[in-house]
């Protein structure tokens, strides 16, 4: 498993929504030597908490950037940032009692679920937000 590289094509056109979604892979490339490492308990939870934490405000902004400039597809993204929320607080849960197994789950699930979202489904509103203006 490797650290994931930001491409060209994850780009939404939205500079405000690229710029937080590098800074998110960014930081879950931060979990990727503590996987490797089975480094300690309290730098475990710290970088687990700076990426949610950080998720969790990135998908309030662009809720907000969507309903704000009436995005047809917002119900889809609500659906689809609900359902990754209730997943990441399940692993959450699970943290504390056995973090050398969640860790490298949680760190797979939150590569997959960024690069998959960002493509197949935040893709979808950059053509919409850049021709109403939006950066
Ligand atoms: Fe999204
Ligand atoms: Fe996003």
């Amino acid at each position: 498993m490797q650290i994931v590289k930001w491409r060209e094509s994850y780009e939404t056109g939205v500079a405000s929504m690229d710029n937080q979604h590098k800074t998110l892979l960014d930081l879950i490339n931060q979990l990727y030597p503590i996987v490797r490492d089975h480094r300690g308990q309290e730098e475990i939870s710290k970088i687990v908490d700076a990426c949610l934490s950080y998720a969790k405000k990135h998908l309030g902004d662009e809720e907000q950037l969507l309903l704000d400039n009436n995005f047809p597809g917002l119900q889809e993204q609500l659906d689809h940032h609900a359902q990754f929320t209730e997943t990441v607080n399940t692993f959450a849960k699970q943290l504390t009692d056995s973090p050398d197994t969640v860790v490298p789950e949680l760190y797979a699930y939150l590569r997959t679920w960024w690069i998959s979202h960002i493509v197949g489904i935040d893709k979808k509103y950059g053509p919409y937000l850049q021709e109403k203006g939006v950066k």
